[in-house]
C-alpha cells in the first residue's frame, strides 16, 4: 500500500548519515563471495568480564523481590527510582554534586534524548522563527543528522585544525570566536569524547561554549556516551563539566547494554522536566529491566570499576595497534594524519589533498576486502563546502588486533597507489 506521508513523516522515514552506508555494508557482506575485514561497526565488543557483570546483576534481580515490580508494572517517566538514586548517589560522591531526582531523566537510549532536545528547544518556535540546533565542533556524531523534524535547523561550526606534520597527527579545536549562540539557537550539542574523531574538547573549551549559551539560556547537551565514569572510554585525563546550563548526557550502550536502550540526562530541573514531558508523550517511560540491573551495577561500584579496568584498556590497546601499524606502513610522503586518539572506540584518519573522494576511497578499499566508513556523513549541519569533509574515514576499534593490522596494511598499500597515480 502506498501511503501519503506528512512533511515530517517524509523527514523521519529516511535513513540519515551513516545508517545509509551501513545498509550498503550489510548488503555487501550478505552477498559476499569473499572475506572482508569489517572496520565499520559502532557496536561495542562483548567483553567477557562485562557480560559476566550483567549476568550477575540479572541473577541478583531475578532472585530479588523487586523483579515482579520491575517488569510487571508501569513506572515513572523520569526513570526507575532505584536506578536514578544509584546514579545520583555515585555522581554526588564522585563529583561533589548535590543532585536530586529532579535533575535526572532516563530515556530509551541516549539517541532519543537528542531527538527530544532537538525538537523541544530547536525547530520552529511559537513566533514562527526557526531555532537552531548548534553543533559547535564539526565533525561530530552522524546520528545528530537525523534528530530534527526540521532538518534546516541543524547548524554546525567548522573547527580549527592543530596539525603536527612530522608525527602525522592532528586535532580539531572548536573555533570559539565563530561559535555564535544567541536567541536564534535552541540548544547546543556535542560529543565528548567524540564519535567519530576520538577528540576530547578541553574543560576550558566546554566552559567557554557553556558561558556563551548561558547568556541566552540555551541548554548545552554534552554527549558523554564514551565519557567517565562509565564507560570511561577516555584515554587521556578528563572530568565531566556540570556548569549551569549543561545537560550531561550518558549512554549505557558502551558499558555492554546497547540492547537495553538506556540513556540518562542530568541537568537543571526545568530542562529535565521539558524533556520528560516529551518522553512521556513519545513512549511513557523506558524499559525498567535494563535500569534495574544497571542500578545494581552502578550502586555497588562494579560498573565504574570494570569500565576503568577492562573496557578502557581494551580499546586503548586497539588504538595503539592502528597507530603503530599506520606509522610503520604508510609511506611518509603521503599527507596522512590520524586524529589524536583521546577516547571513544574509533580512529579518525584524514588524507590531505586526497585525489579521490572519501566515498570512492570507501568503494576502492571494499574492492580490496576492507570496509571502513567514509567520513563525509559525520558533518551533519555543516553548510559550507569544505574539501576536508571528503578526505576522511572512520576506523572502528571493535575488530581484532590481527584484523586491524591487516586492514591498515591494505589501507597503506591502496593510499600509495592512489597518491602515486596523480
Ligand atoms: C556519540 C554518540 N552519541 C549517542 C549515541 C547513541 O547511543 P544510544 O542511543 O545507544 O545511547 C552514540 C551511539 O553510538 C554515539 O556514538
Amino acid at each position: 500500500m502506498s501511503v501519503s506521508l506528512s512533511a515530517q513523516g517524509k523527514v523521519m522515514s529516511q535513513l540519515s548519515g551513516v545508517r545509509a552506508i551501513m545498509k550498503d555494508i550489510v548488503e555487501t557482506l550478505e552477498r559476499a563471495d569473499k572475506k572482508y575485514i569489517n572496520l565499520a561497526p559502532g557496536n561495542p565488543v562483548v567483553l567477557p568480564e562485562v557480560e559476566q557483570l550483567w549476568r550477575d546483576c540479572t541473577h541478583e534481580l531475578l532472585a530479588s523481590k523487586s523483579f515482579a515490580e520491575v517488569v510487571g508494572r508501569y513506572g515513572s517517566s523520569r526513570g526507575y527510582e532505584p536506578f536514578i538514586d544509584a546514579v545520583i548517589g555515585d555522581f554526588n560522591v564522585r563529583y561533589g554534586l548535590k543532585l536530586t531526582r529532579e535533575n535526572v531523566l532516563v530515556t530509551a537510549g541516549s539517541q532519543s534524548l537528542y531527538f527530544y532536545a532537538a525538537n523541544c528547544f530547536g525547530g520552529v518556535d511559537a513566533t514562527g522563527q526557526l531555532k537552531k540546533v548548534l553543533f559547535p565542533l564539526s565533525p561530530d556524531y552522524t546520528g545528530y543528522g537525523g534528530v530534527s523534524l526540521s532538518p534546516d535547523s541543524l547548524l554546525a561550526v567548522k573547527p580549527n585544525l592543530e596539525i603536527s606534520p612530522a608525527e602525522h597527527r592532528f586535532k580539531y579545536r572548536p573555533d570559539i570566536d565563530s561559535i555564535e549562540i544567541d536567541e536564534n539557537v535552541g540548544c547546543v550539542v556535542f560529543s565528548r569524547p567524540c564519535n567519530p574523531t576520538g577528540n576530547i574538547v578541553t574543560e576550558e573549551e566546554v566552559k567557554s561554549i557553556a558561558a556563551k549559551a548561558l547568556l541566552h539560556k540555551v541548554p548545552v547537551l554534552v554527549d558523554s556516551a564514551y565519557g567517565p565514569p562509565f564507560p570511561a572510554l577516555n584515554f587521556t585525563e578528563m572530568t565531566p563539566v556540570f556548569d549551569e546550563g549543561i545537560i550531561h548526557c550518558m549512554s549505557f550502550s558502551k558499558t555492554g547494554l546497547p540492547g537495553e536502550r538506556i540513556g540518562v540526562a542530568i541537568g537543571a530541573p526545568e530542562v529535565i522536566q521539558a524533556l520528560e514531558c516529551f518522553h512521556t508523550n513519545a513512549s511513557l517511560h523506558s524499559s525498567r529491566y535494563g535500569q534495574a540491573i544497571a542500578a545494581l551495577a552502578v550502586g555497588s561500584g562494579r560498573l565504574a570499576d570494570i569500565a576503568t579496568t577492562v573496557i578502557r584498556g581494551h580499546y586503548a590497546e586497539k588504538l595503539q595497534v592502528v597507530e603503530t601499524t599506520l606509522d610503520s606502513e604508510v609511506d611518509d610522503s603521503i599527507p596522512w594524519y590520524m586524529h589524536k586518539g583521546e577516547g571513544a572506540i574509533f580512529a579518525w584518519l584524514w588524507f590531505d589533498n586526497l585525489p579521490i573522494s572519501d566515498w570512492d576511497l570507501y568503494q576502492s578499499l571494499k574492492n580490496e576486502g576492507l570496509i571502513v566508513v567514509p567520513g563525509s556523513p559525520f558533518f551533519p549541519g555543516l553548510r559550507e563546502e569544505w574539501a576536508h569533509r571528503h578526505q576522511c574515514i572512520r576506523v572502528s576499534l571493535t575488530a581484532s588486533k590481527e584484523e586491524l593490522q591487516t586492514g591498515m596494511k591494505i589501507l597503506a598499500k591502496r593510499l600509495k597507489e592512489i597518491y602515486s597515480a596523480t
